[in-house]
């Protein structure tokens, strides 16, 4: 280990970076919703199957990647439009400059900014922005939690909703064609045999962020990539939830299963998706 990899990141490091990242979280949103306003103007393109990209995602990536440059200059980067340059660092921003693509091409609401830190290879800084709804999602997780003193809407107090069972609320589920439906459709069989009711607005970052709000029982995916997720991890976990280990397995990379609920719903949400997940 170098000198420069033993050295602490302090408290006032992950200070400093939460809030530079509600701050961008909300420029980005309100740069990526004058795009949202002119959405006849735009040409969408398709990555693949159910997967589209405008301008405003490319646009709104390298708006948040030049203030990253400019204020955190030694940062690593990962993001979902403009690529991977976190090699040997401790402190990696991953972004979703728009989470709901779908949804935003086709004149929905449902989509958002997600931005986060991963320090030492664990989520720790959450920031999400839906300016249509004009809600921030915040937390600073694990050793750091003290900074932001747990999870935020706004400026109000997130907590995850514990219930016992699928008959508790609702549950948010995602699918892309990244995973085949035959992964997928057991599970809905075993959420509605047991009285579970499902919801997708095509936004997994919104989704996740509404767990941590406790308006959804918990989420389910069976792939998902790390930009999507990440910032939504850190601020469950700050309201007192629980999400599997995503970044293992080379999860920043490669993505990875999602799941994420209360404590004492996460077992049998996880034995529902029939997999082996930890
Ligand atoms: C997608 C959304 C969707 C989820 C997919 C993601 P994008 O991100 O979060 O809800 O099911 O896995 O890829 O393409 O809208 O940024
Ligand atoms: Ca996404
Ligand atoms: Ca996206």
């Amino acid at each position: 280990m170098t000198a420069a990899a033993a050295a602490p990141i302090t408290v006032e490091a992950i200070a400093a970076r939460y809030r530079a990242a509600q701050q961008l979280a909300r420029e980005a949103g309100e740069h990526a919703s004058a795009y949202f306003r002119r959405l006849e103007t735009l040409t969408v393109e398709s990555k693949g199957t159910q997967d589209e990209v405008s301008i405003a995602d490319r646009d709104t990536e390298a708006f948040i990647r030049a203030r990253i440059a400019a204020t955190f200059p030694d940062d690593g980067v990962l993001g979902e439009e403009g690529g991977d340059d976190r090699a040997g660092k401790r402190l990696v921003w991953v972004i979703d400059p728009i989470d709901g693509t779908a949804c935003f091409v086709n004149a929905m609401y449902t989509w958002c900014v997600s931005i986060a830190v991963v320090v030492d290879g664990t989520p720790t800084i959450g920031a999400v922005y839906d300016p249509n709804a004009g809600e921030l999602f915040h937390a600073v997780s694990g050793a750091y939690a003290a900074v932001s003193g747990g999870a935020w809407v706004n400026d109000r107090p997130a907590r995850v909703k514990a219930v016992p069972d699928f008959r508790g609320g609702v549950l948010g589920v995602g699918f892309s064609h990244r995973s085949k439906p035959d992964e997928f459709t057991p599970f809905l069989h075993a959420l509605l045999t047991n009285g579970g009711m499902f919801y997708r607005n095509g936004s997994g970052a919104l989704m996740l962020c509404y767990v941590a709000a406790g308006r959804l029982i918990g989420y389910y995916e069976p792939h998902i990539n790390s930009w999507d997720c990440v910032a939504a991890i850190a601020i469950i976990q700050a309201a007192g939830g629980r999400c599997n280990d995503f970044l293992a397995h080379d999860g920043m990379t490669r993505g990875n299963p999602i799941v994420a609920a209360s404590h004492a719903l996460y077992p049998t949400l996880v034995a529902a998706t029939g997999k082996q997940i930890t």
